[in-house]
């Protein structure tokens, strides 16, 4: 008898399950179904991981291997309702892009991977975002933020964001 489940809703499940058919197996499922996890929660706890394996016939510790692979999920807190990503990599770095991030995270008093305490921000350094012509550049929810300078991001972060995770 499995336990009953704490932390995914029915309509996750739904969806997960919605998607199945789309993939060779279960096991295939497992990214897919973190992400609505994370699109739900804003995080995926160590009992979503769990259940997370039920579902997909998986044993705990397959699913947090592919969770631990990336670096996207947060397993402690959820992150903030908006979720700034600013790119660290060559393009944006030969263009202010380290400056960007501490000027930015420091305009709302955290450091980089940190939350505002409204829960409103996470502001956390990424790799290439795959507009380097735009560098330095932000990646919000789904919104690309370029040609960034510390105060046009901080107003941009600033405004109301369509959420995404
Ligand atoms: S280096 Fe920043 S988008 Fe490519």
């Amino acid at each position: 008898m499995t336990a009953p489940r704490k932390v995914l809703t029915d309509a996750m499940v739904a969806q997960i399950e919605a998607l199945a058919p789309r993939y060779p197996n279960r096991r295939a499922l497992t990214l897919p179904a973190l992400h609505i996890v994370n699109a739900e929660l804003r995080y995926v706890p160590l009992e979503a991981v769990v259940e997370v394996a039920q579902v997909l016939g998986l044993a705990p510790a397959e699913v947090q291997d592919t969770l631990t692979f990336y670096q996207f999920f947060h397993q402690e807190k959820p992150h903030g309702k908006v979720r700034a990503f600013v790119c660290r990599s060559i393009s944006c770095a030969l263009r202010g892009g380290d400056e960007l991030l501490e000027r930015v995270c420091s305009s709302y008093g955290i450091r980089p991977y940190g939350t505002t305490p409204d829960g409103e921000l996470t502001i956390e350094p990424a790799e290439c975002l795959g507009a380097c012509d735009f560098a330095p550049c932000i990646l919000a929810n789904d919104d690309l933020l370029k040609n960034m300078t510390p105060e046009s991001a901080t107003a941009e972060l600033s405004k109301p964001r369509a959420r995404a995770t």
